[in-house]
């Protein structure tokens, strides 16, 4: 695939260990989960803790909120440390965020959008770029006129989800509207939203025109569909040493936690599978790693 392929931003998803497994397939570009810059600059430990990209390449970073020099704070730390861009976000429906002006509130306030864009802009010297959806709701599609108004900001990459803040996460994804987007910037766009495997990349990218496209709930259970997607070919992924590798990375990073943290990527893992949901409740009451790994092994055992 001529397009670059890249890894969405997940909140409790795309954290250093599933980067690192994903990374372990190709080296395309992958997205933090999004880092609320007010609590970066109250320096909650979390939040920085998610800052440290430190020993990883080619991460972007996805910045969350509404205060201006928060945002600069939070994209200068991110730049400081080594990310290839600085994403903001437009999109998330979390009420939280909402209440606040941020996320996917900033569809309704454009100019506020275009404050934060610009004062980045001009505050770092990675590209700045964001992440957005077609719109509110229905009656309120205006992803042309947001995109026009950010790429004057300064935005140099535009990420379109083609649902709209009303939607969430299901209903049709309106290709039509990216294609509008498309053809309306200068900046690169990149089409979102539904694309799980090559067929449905090649599909969103020719009705679009974007030039790029980006992945999430496909990559989940499957970290490593941005390679199939990329190179076009089907993967033989030995799955239980993966997962196991992937526990032990989530314990690493997360301490004795990690094994909680690990149920929802084990859940995904098998999912499709005969016997899932004696495999799910089995792992769900068991906090011993070694006998979890064991059930992984016994679970996958022959699956290439
Ligand atoms: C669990 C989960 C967490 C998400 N967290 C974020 C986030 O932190 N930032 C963001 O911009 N979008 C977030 N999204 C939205 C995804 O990045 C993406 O736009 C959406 O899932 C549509 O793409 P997909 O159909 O490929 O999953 C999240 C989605 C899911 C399912």
């Amino acid at each position: 695939m001529r397009q670059p392929v890249v890894l969405a931003p997940m909140a409790g998803v795309t954290d250093k260990p599933f980067r690192r497994i994903v990374r372990s397939f190709g080296n395309q570009t992958l997205t933090t989960e999004m880092i609320g810059v007010e609590s970066l600059r109250r320096n909650h430990p979390a939040t920085r803790k998610m800052m440290d990209i430190r020993d990883e390449t080619n991460i972007i970073v996805q910045l969350v909120g509404i205060n201006r020099d928060a945002m600069v704070y939070a994209a200068q730390a991110a730049e400081a440390v080594g990310a290839v861009g600085v994403d903001i976000n437009m999109g998330c429906p979390v009420k939280k965020l909402i209440t606040n002006g941020s996320g996917a509130a900033l569809l309704n306030s454009p100019d506020t959008a275009a404050h934060l864009i610009e004062a980045v802009a001009n505050a770092v010297t990675v590209p700045v770029s964001a992440k957005m959806r077609i719109g509110w709701d229905d009656a309120h599609i205006n992803a042309v006129s947001f995109a026009k108004t950010l790429v004057r900001a300064g935005v140099q990459k535009i990420t379109v989800h083609g649902r709209t803040k009303e939607q969430g996460y299901s209903g049709c994804v309106r290709w039509d509207i990216i294609r509008a987007v498309r053809e309306s910037v200068s900046v690169p766009v990149f089409v979102n939203g539904d694309v799980v495997d090559r067929a449905s990349a090649e599909k969103a990218l020719s009705v679009t025109g974007a030039d790029g496209v980006m992945v999430g709930r496909g990559a989940l259970g499957r970290p490593w569909i941005l390679s199939e997607i990329e190179k076009g070919v089907s993967l033989t992924v030995p799955k239980a040493a993966l997962i196991c590798r992937h526990l032990d990375l989530l314990l690493e990073y997360y301490g004795a936690h990690g094994i909680f943290v690990a149920r929802k990527h084990l859940a995904w893992y098998a999912r499709g599978k005969k016997g899932v949901a004696e495999f799910c409740q089995s792992v769900y009451s068991e906090e011993n790693v070694d006998r979890v790994k064991e059930m992984v092994c016994a679970f996958f055992k022959g699956e290439e």
